[in-house]
């Protein structure tokens, strides 16, 4: 598994949604799972935005100074993500479009999660 303890904010719903995120990320990266990648992609686009929409209501919630810069993180990577989706849809499972997939992907989530959603987490259980 990708997730690792080291990437808890502290926050348990935020948690739990970013540990499924990992979750149906190994499945992408499994390579005895292939025929799950079309529909775990499905899943994952749909799971990355109600996410990002949870996570949007804690910070108004919350009044979180950073929320419009936050908001934009996430929208830029639903964006990346739409993408690399239709890069997916296009040029089909070849392993040059998984790896770009599933770099970006880990990479993104954990740089997130490290910097600013551990930034509002603090804020968030300090306030
Ligand atoms: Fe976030």
């Amino acid at each position: 598994m990708l997730w690792n303890t080291g990437l808890e904010v502290g926050v348990p719903q935020i948690d739990s949604q970013h540990k499924e995120l990992f979750r149906q990320v190994d499945i992408l990266m499994d390579n005895s799972k292939k025929d799950r990648i079309p529909e775990t992609l499905k899943f994952l686009g749909n799971y990355v935005v109600k996410h990002f929409t949870d996570e949007q209501v804690l910070h108004a919630a919350s009044k979180y100074p950073k929320a419009d810069l936050h908001k934009g993180y996430h929208t830029k990577f639903i964006s990346t993500f739409n993408d690399l989706k239709k890069e997916f849809d296009t040029s089909g499972q070849s392993l040059p479009t998984m790896l770009k997939i599933n770099n970006t992907v880990v990479n993104w989530l954990k740089d997130h999660i490290m910097v600013h959603d551990k930034e509002f987490a603090t804020y968030y259980k300090n306030r």
